[in-house]
């Protein structure tokens, strides 16, 4: 690390970006990010303008070329930190928990960019069940390979809640650091906490603060309708976490409130506040298992990348994008870019904006592994996040967040470089059909606006059956449908 500059990290397998976004606020550099899918790539290029991000499987990259590429950033190929979340669905309760899953092997992955790079540090990122599943095999795997480099590591599972995330969340961290180069991690103190809602004073008051709840995260951005979209805030914002949330941005993105099908709806209405689809009757019911309408006086439980397994506490319809996104406490300006959302079969090779959204670390997690990161690297705590770039980066944004996704003004080619993993760089989908964002004043009806011809979406024509691959050619005519 150069005296006097942030430490330098790469993101691997960086989707949307929360975990970059976090770090970056605590004052960590990263220069660099990969991630296979052209989607949450552009969301990812769009947010973080000073970062060089390269879309494709990691198992074809070539870490020289991505040494230059940090070489392109900061003049020199060193880094000082790696992150990374390698795809969990194999080691995920939720999945299918097959040993056999090759994306369980992605973690080699990361291992490699170590071994390449000898960082002073390293945090990898998963689910809980990282460190349990097939007999701890895959976790005790990964530490033998990480001491045998040199390093020594910690690890923990981390609520998301304990942070000021207003969402149940659990996160399984490894961090290591090469002793000599590094000093050894501290896990940071738990800030939030179930402190009770007594209101007598208590006699041991706590030093924690309450968690946040679903109304003191959202409240100021329900006022939206099934049917309709806003680009504005329309109402003031209430508490200290919405306040830190729009941060000073008057622009309000990806916030398109569903219009159900009349059975969604009426299936909806039998669930009351803080209940599940139990209360549904069975001849209602389909197929599908769990759903939940959030409490708005509790925690809302973790938020997958399936956004109809949650209802809005004040409406029946299911969250936006941007309540999502609030959960899990990323800030207004940050857009997410791509297709909002795909129907079942798309599912497979779409990764749209409520997936985006679903995956990431929560911002604020990051953050403050980033702070804890820092103590270790040696670094000043500060906000690096170019927000002024970013914000500008507004003035491009056009069409609605339905289900083609924004298109962006042609101005921004070549100034936002979606990169593959061979350099090549492919055209974002542009278009000036649309109406700039920024104009846009008052709520709209949607279904006006968010069915224009799908112009220039990264999103492939599907066609499962024969095609295994994520990768697609980009610009392609997406063949997405609508909720
Ligand atoms: C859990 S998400 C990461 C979320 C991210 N850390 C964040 O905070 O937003 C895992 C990501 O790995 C990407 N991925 C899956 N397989 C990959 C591969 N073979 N090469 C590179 N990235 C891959 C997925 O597309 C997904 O975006």
């Amino acid at each position: 690390m150069t005296p006097g500059k942030p430490p330098v990290a790469i993101d691997l397998f960086a989707g949307a970006g929360g975990l970059s976004e976090g770090l970056e606020s605590a004052g960590i550099r990263v220069v660099a990010a990969t991630e296979l899918h052209p989607q949450p790539a552009l969301t990812y290029a769009f947010n973080q303008p000073n970062t060089s991000v390269l879309f494709g499987d990691i198992r074809e990259l070539s870490l020289d070329f991505l040494a230059e590429t940090v070489r392109h950033r900061t003049g020199k190929i060193e880094v000082d930190l790696v992150v990374g979340g390698p795809p969990c669905q194999g080691f995920s309760t939720a999945g299918k928990k097959a040993p056999t899953d090759p994306r369980n092997s992605l973690f080699y992955h990361f291992v490699r960019v170590v071994e390449y790079f000898r960082p002073r540090m390293f945090l990898l990122e998963n689910v809980p069940g990282f460190k349990k599943m097939h007999d701890g095999q895959a976790f005790s795997r990964c530490s033998h390979m990480f001491r045998a480099l040199g390093y020594s590591t910690v690890d923990a599972t981390l609520d998301a809640s304990h942070y000021g995330v207003p969402q149940r969340r659990q996160r399984f961290i490894m961090v290591g650091w090469l002793p000599g180069a590094a000093a050894p991690f501290p896990w940071p103190l738990q800030t939030h906490g179930d402190v009770g809602t007594n209101e007598e004073l208590p006699l041991f008051p706590s030093k924690l603060l309450p968690f946040i709840t679903a109304e003191e995260a959202l409240d100021d951005i329900a006022f939206l309708e099934p049917g309709w979209e806003s680009h504005r805030h329309q109402e003031a914002a209430r508490t200290d976490y919405q306040r830190e949330r729009r941060n000073r941005c008057n622009l309000l993105f990806n916030h398109l409130a569903t219009r159900h099908r009349p059975k969604a709806a009426t299936i909806f209405s039998f669930i009351r506040e803080g209940g599940t689809i139990s209360s549904v009757p069975p001849s209602l019911r389909s197929a599908k298992r769990t759903m939940a309408r959030l409490d708005r006086k509790s925690i809302s439980n973790a938020v997958l990348a399936l956004p109809d397994d949650i209802i809005h506490y004040r409406h029946d319809r299911i969250p936006t994008v941007r309540e999502m996104a609030r959960l899990q406490s990323f800030d207004d300006d940050y857009v997410f870019l791509g297709k909002r959302t795909s129907g079942f079969l798309e599912r497979r090779v779409d990764v749209p904006q409520y997936t985006q959204v679903g995956n990431a670390v929560p911002p604020l997690l990051g953050r403050v592994l980033g702070a804890a990161l820092l103590k270790c690297l040696g670094g000043i705590q500060q906000d690096l996040r170019d927000l002024r770039q970013r914000r500008e980066r507004h003035k491009w944004i056009r069409g609605s967040s339905g289900f083609a996704g924004y298109t962006l003004d042609p101005t921004a080619q070549g100034k936002i470089a979606i990169t593959d993993i061979r350099g090549r760089i492919h055209p974002l989908p542009a278009s000036t059909d649309d109406i700039p964002v920024a104009q846009s004043k008052s709520p709209f009806e949607w279904k006006v606006y968010a069915t224009p011809p799908m112009r220039g979406q990264w999103a492939p024509t599907v066609t499962p059956k024969k095609s295994p691959a994520y990768m697609m050619e980009p610009g392609c005519d997406s063949g997405s449908q609508r909720r």
